[in-house]
């Protein structure tokens, strides 16, 4: 088609041309010129002037059909869910969350890509804000049958990332919410800087999805105290993030201090924390973008100073005191004495003790007391799933 288009153009721009040159060469020789040739070019000029016509009527023709069939394309592309390769420098190409959670990044390349924050905070685009759940686990995750319960129906909202040990290789079939949802995994030590790396791996991993606005550690022993929905709200709604801190005087507070990490923590600044916190986007990019603490906590806070109850309390205090909550969300018994927490078996489950731990203590909550204090709660052996999904429907209202 273009080919012919190209061939009348030159007919024409011919035509137009030969009469010219003809009347100027001929000058004033015109009546000599012969009757048979002037009908002859007549005759051709006609001949061009359809040929050039139907070219443009055909390209016209063919825009439109062009027209039609291009957007027709991209959206059955779209429907085939590959609309990223439309438009690869697009702004999908910022919003699209990760195609799967183990990728071969470096941490030091993974803590950078997170670490990226727009400068304008308003969305040009509709984003629902969702929750991600983040496991710090060896491996198994026993309690995952209530996991699954508590998340049925609320998909789009939530995001789960699983930390293990290095070469742990987890079974779950594709219908269930842990399916490939391991990310790249190092030794984690309690105690050492090796756990905060793993909490920060999670962290790092989970902003890669810009949906992510709230992200909860959890642990293998961890179960959730109210159904989703009140979860989200929950979580969404509050002005601060629940970082558990607090200043200890004592041995195993204070005591834990060196002075080495002076000037930039002071002992007065120095907090004590669990280690179960949540936090939202903004702390979250904090914390896996730290190059201040991140040394002084690695060089002078070793055991006996515990860095996993350290490090995130005492960095939100200085940097952002004002946005944290400084109480964790993620109830735990300590009543029974010794350097672990309780843990909850079968025996334990009855309608007497989830009703203690719901209304166990008063709060705040965006400033105004509550008895909502607690989302979740640990220590739970494996023993305690039969018991607790029998709960599910009736006390935690799954
Ligand atoms: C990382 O994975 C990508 C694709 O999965 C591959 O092309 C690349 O070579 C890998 N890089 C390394 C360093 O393994
Ligand atoms: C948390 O503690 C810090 C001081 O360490 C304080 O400035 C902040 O207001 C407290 N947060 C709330 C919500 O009370």
């Amino acid at each position: 088609m273009v080919l012919f288009r190209v061939f009348a153009a030159e007919d024409a721009k011919d035509s137009s041309s030969a009469p010219r040159s003809n009347t100027t060469t001929s000058g004033g020789h015109f009546k000599a010129f012969p009757l048979k040739a002037v009908a002859l070019f007549l005759v051709f000029v006609a001949l061009a002037t359809v040929l050039s016509f139907a070219t443009i009527y055909r390209s016209r023709y063919f825009d439109i059909k062009a027209a039609i069939a291009q957007p027709m394309a991209s959206a059955a592309r779209l429907c085939r869910g590959g609309g990223e390769d439309d438009d690869p420098d697009g702004l999908a190409r910022w919003i699209r969350p990760p195609r799967a959670a183990m990728h071969n990044m470096s941490d030091a390349e993974l803590f950078w890509r997170a670490s990226m924050v727009p400068m304008i905070s308003k969305y040009p685009f509709k984003r629902k804000p969702k929750v991600a759940f983040m496991f710090l686990t060896r491996g198994p995750l026993p309690l995952a049958p209530i996991w699954e319960k508590f998340f049925e129906g609320h998909e789009g909202l939530y995001s789960v990332y699983v930390h293990t040990l290095p070469d742990y290789k987890d079974g779950f079939p594709p219908a269930s919410v842990f399916y490939r949802r391991q990310i790249p995994s190092q030794v984690a030590e309690w105690g050492k800087m090796s756990m905060c790396d793993a909490e920060r791996r999670l962290l790092a991993n989970a902003l890669l999805d810009l949906s992510n606005e709230r992200f909860v550690l959890l642990s293998e022993s961890c179960v959730p105290l109210y159904n989703f929905v009140i979860v989200y709200q929950y979580l969404m709604k509050s002005r601060y993030s629940f970082v558990g801190a607090f200043d200890d005087p004592g041995p195993h507070g204070r005591g834990r201090y060196s002075p080495r990490m002076a000037p930039d923590v002071g002992i007065s600044q120095w907090r004590k924390g669990a280690q179960w916190f949540e936090v939202d986007r903004n702390l979250a990019a904090r914390v896996v973008s730290d190059m201040k603490f991140y040394p002084k906590f690695r060089d002078f806070c070793k055991p006996a100073c515990y860095v996993d109850e350290h490090y995130f309390p005492t960095m939100l205090t200085i940097e952002t005191p004002h946005l944290i909550a400084n109480r964790s969300i993620t109830w735990v018994d300590w009543s029974r004495g010794g350097a672990h927490p309780a843990t909850f078996g079968k025996g334990d489950i009855t309608e007497a003790f989830l009703k203690r731990i719901h209304g166990d203590k008063k709060c705040l909550y965006n400033d105004q007391p509550s008895t909502v204090c607690f989302l979740f709660a640990r220590k739970f052996a494996p023993s305690a799933l039969e018991p607790l999904l029998n709960f599910a429907n009736t006390l935690l209202a799954f």
